[in-house]
């Protein structure tokens, strides 16, 4: 209940810093980041991404390096993504099943390097592995055919939790691929490996700059709207994410992130469960265009974006910005 003017002055508890501070609502802290990091081949490099000013890809001793970072930093996980050499990609990406693959090494090394002090994200689809970029296996007419993807998307999970990752996170938008996956998990033993579902994953023109960053963006033809959501729906984003927890989704997952807090809205409301949004390529070379054009400044429009993704509901947020942030926050 709020009384009228001027017995209520809602300026009043914002009179002052130390008000403020113990009026606010929503907090945010290293601990709600997730830092999505590219890796390539090589030893000691470090690759500067064109379309993402400040994002570089790493090999896999950089990689290293950043896991210790980010854990002393106080971010709790990263996500991993590999830029694959054009020679291993291929019609079918079995790459994605060698043991011995980019992704393998990189988490393989963290776990080395880190141990529990963090914890590893891995992709889950098939795009940076295929030579049509395409997240799964193609019939003649171009289509992305759903349930043979799936069974090579089982086998790339199985590869990663066997090399050592923490959460297993689908990205591919096949039906039927959670619960797969969490039986074959549970069929060898991975009974804490968790999923992390990109479950309401749309069809968005916000992910250019990390298609040039795994390598892919040159090799798609078309588009991935058989397969990702139209930006114009959200019950069907409920679908996805009721369907995903029933087949064992551990968490959820909204993407892109601050043009769908709607949706993390409403799955939180409909669902309690734990959410988390991407802050994907495209907003963040937004922000960088906007600063870079003297559009506003860089720390305010990182807290200012990581804070509405609180405040709309998520648990945490995969953003590029991770590093830079938890500088921030921690003073
Ligand atoms: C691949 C994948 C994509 C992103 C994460 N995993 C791109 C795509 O679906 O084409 C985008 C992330 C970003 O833009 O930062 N399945």
């Amino acid at each position: 209940m709020t009384g009228p003017f001027p017995a209520t002055r809602l300026r009043r508890t914002r009179a002052n810093a130390w008000s403020r501070a113990l009026h606010r609502e929503t907090v945010l802290t290293p601990a709600d980041l997730i830092w999505p990091l590219f890796v390539t081949e090589g030893t000691g490099v470090e690759d500067p991404i064109a379309s993402l000013p400040g994002v570089s890809r790493w090999s896999v001793d950089g990689i290293a390096q950043r896991a210790k970072e980010a854990a002393a930093l106080g971010i709790p996980c990263l996500a991993l993504f590999p830029n694959t050499q054009p020679n291993r990609r291929s019609e079918d990406g079995r790459e994605a099943l060698n043991p011995d693959n980019l992704m393998c090494r990189a988490i393989r090394t963290i776990k080395d390097a880190c141990g529990d002090s963090i914890g590893v994200l891995t992709d889950v689809a098939l795009d940076p592995y295929t030579s049509h970029g395409q997240d799964g296996l193609i019939d003649a007419a171009g289509y992305v055919l759903n349930d043979a993807t799936v069974e090579v998307l089982i086998g790339q999970s199985l590869n990663q939790a066997a090399a050592g990752a923490d959460v297993i996170a689908p990205s591919d938008m096949m039906d039927g691929r959670i619960g797969a996956i969490r039986d074959a998990l549970e069929g060898a033993g991975h009974v804490n490996v968790q999923i992390m579902s990109y479950a309401a994953k749309y069809a968005s023109a916000f992910y250019g700059p990390f298609r040039d960053a795994v390598g892919s963006s040159g090799l798609l033809k078309g588009d991935k709207k058989t397969y990702q959501m139209d930006p114009a729906n959200a019950e069907e984003a409920l679908r996805e994410v009721e369907l995903d927890l029933a087949e064992g989704a551990d968490s959820v997952m909204v993407k892109p992130g601050l043009p769908y807090l709607d949706i993390v809205r409403r799955v939180k409301e409909a669902f309690e469960v734990p959410v988390f949004a991407y802050q994907v390529s495209g907003e963040y070379a937004m922000i960088e265009a906007a600063v870079a054009a003297g559009a506003g400044d860089r720390d305010a429009l990182v807290l200012e974006t990581l804070l509405a993704f609180k405040r709309a509901g998520c648990s945490g947020v995969l953003t590029y910005h991770a590093a830079h942030a938890a500088r921030l926050l921690n003073g």
